[in-house]
């Protein structure tokens, strides 16, 4: 299967996904073909895939005579999107000697291309930076819309951050033979997103190809990564910073979130497992405020459950459960609250997403309250 190119067009700031097999072993010469091809690079990756797939990418820079001047390997997890480790990173790329004009690699998941986007964005005022997405949430999602950001110790995730477009992203789709299935399905309820919320015969080429995805096919998910990816590149195209569209792919994720906090952000709960619950969670909402025909949120969970997804926040392992006022207050605290009114994503069918902030507290409570039993 060949490879496939998608340009997320910005202006001056375009650039393109390239998606397939063997890209990491390639990497070099796609970097080398950049238009402003850099010279040298510093990579930023974390342990684990360090172990798996460095050496690749390290030699297949080599054959292109780009010097790397240094690697920085962050522990992994969603605990290295911090000040700390953000010092720490930078300080070691800007003692390698890189300049302004070399490219920051980065060669890992969301974590890893998160945390290297905002060094990049802050070198110097500013360095290119170019995303190999390892995960695939990162191929489908975190590498492709130039958001980069660290956490803040008390106030929350990605509170510290910048718009810094990548120059060039590689979804290799070889490397996510070694990513965790545990991994590889949370990272799926991002691709099933593009489905539900503006694309309904995608979500049924999904639906066909179920056992084809989890057995990690890699044809099957060239072609998921592929339309996750040219989705984003429109969306992001539209509204680059948010201002509106952008937000609809936020569907599942201001449920999701406030899950995530509840649950302190531990492996109990992954962030695309907390998602999957939030897409069900909307189009629960949505069928029961009559704006999505009935069924709809049945199909939604049959379809993630059938992908071992979690559905329902008696899903989540351990006894604890949350009560929902904490629920809506930490749906209160999420960053999409806007002069005190809720913004949720909500359907009208599977495929037709949209943005309200007609939901009242009131009603969302209610519906909160209800959820939590079932
Ligand atoms: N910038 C954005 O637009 C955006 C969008 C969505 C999510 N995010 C961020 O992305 C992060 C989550 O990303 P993630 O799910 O990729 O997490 P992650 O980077 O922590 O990766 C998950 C785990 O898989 C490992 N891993 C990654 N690729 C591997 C591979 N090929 N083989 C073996 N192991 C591999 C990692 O080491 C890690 O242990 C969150 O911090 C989230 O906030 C950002
Ligand atoms: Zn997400």
């Amino acid at each position: 299967m060949s490879e496939d190119r998608v340009p997320v067009a910005l202006g001056a700031r375009s650039y393109e996904v390239a998606i397939g097999r063997g890209l990491l072993a390639n990497s070099g010469r796609h970097i080398a073909s950049l238009q402003n091809a850099p010279s040298s690079v510093a990579v930023v990756t974390d342990e684990n895939v360090r172990a798996a797939h460095l050496d690749r990418l390290l030699s297949a820079l080599d054959a292109v005579n780009i010097r790397c001047r240094t690697v920085a390997v962050i522990p992994p997890g969603e605990a290295s999107k911090s000040i700390t480790v953000y010092a720490d990173v930078m300080e070691q790329l800007l003692g390698s000697g890189l300049e302004r004009r070399d490219a920051v690699v980065a060669l890992g998941g969301g974590v890893v291309g998160d945390l290297a986007g905002l060094v990049a964005a802050t070198l110097r005022r500013g360095a290119p930076l170019i995303q190999i997405a390892t995960s695939l949430l990162a191929q489908v999602d975190s590498s492709v819309g130039g958001k980069t950001g660290i956490n803040s110790r008390s106030h929350g995730k990605n509170l510290i951050g910048a718009f810094h477009q990548p120059s060039l992203v590689l979804c290799d789709i070889d490397a996510l033979e070694t990513l965790p299935i545990r991994q590889l399905r949370a990272g799926y309820a991002e691709v099933a997103k593009y489905g539900l919320l503006g694309d309904a015969d995608f979500f049924e080429w999904l639906d066909e190809n179920r056992d084809r995805l989890t057995a990690k096919d890699p044809a099957a998910l060239q072609r998921a990564v592929r339309r996750s990816v040219e989705m984003k590149a429109e969306i992001v195209g539209r509204d680059e910073t948010e201002q509106g569209e952008r937000a609809l792919l936020n569907l599942g994720h201001t449920f999701g979130h406030a899950l995530e906090a509840w649950a302190g952000y531990s492996d109990g709960l992954l962030h695309g497992e907390a998602v999957a619950i939030g897409m069900t969670l909307a189009f629960r909402l949505s069928e029961e405020l009559d704006l999505a025909p009935p069924q709809s949120a049945a199909r939604v969970a049959g379809h993630l459950r059938a992908m071992n997804l979690p559905t329902r926040i008696s899903d989540i392992p351990g006894s604890a459960r949350p009560v929902p006022e904490q629920l809506f207050e930490l749906m209160r605290q999420d960053k999409k609250v806007v002069s005190g009114q809720m913004t949720l994503i909500l359907a009208r069918a599977i495929g037709e997403a949209f943005i309200t902030r007609d939901v009242t507290p009131d009603r969302l409570q209610a519906f909160l309250r209800h959820a939590l039993d079932s």
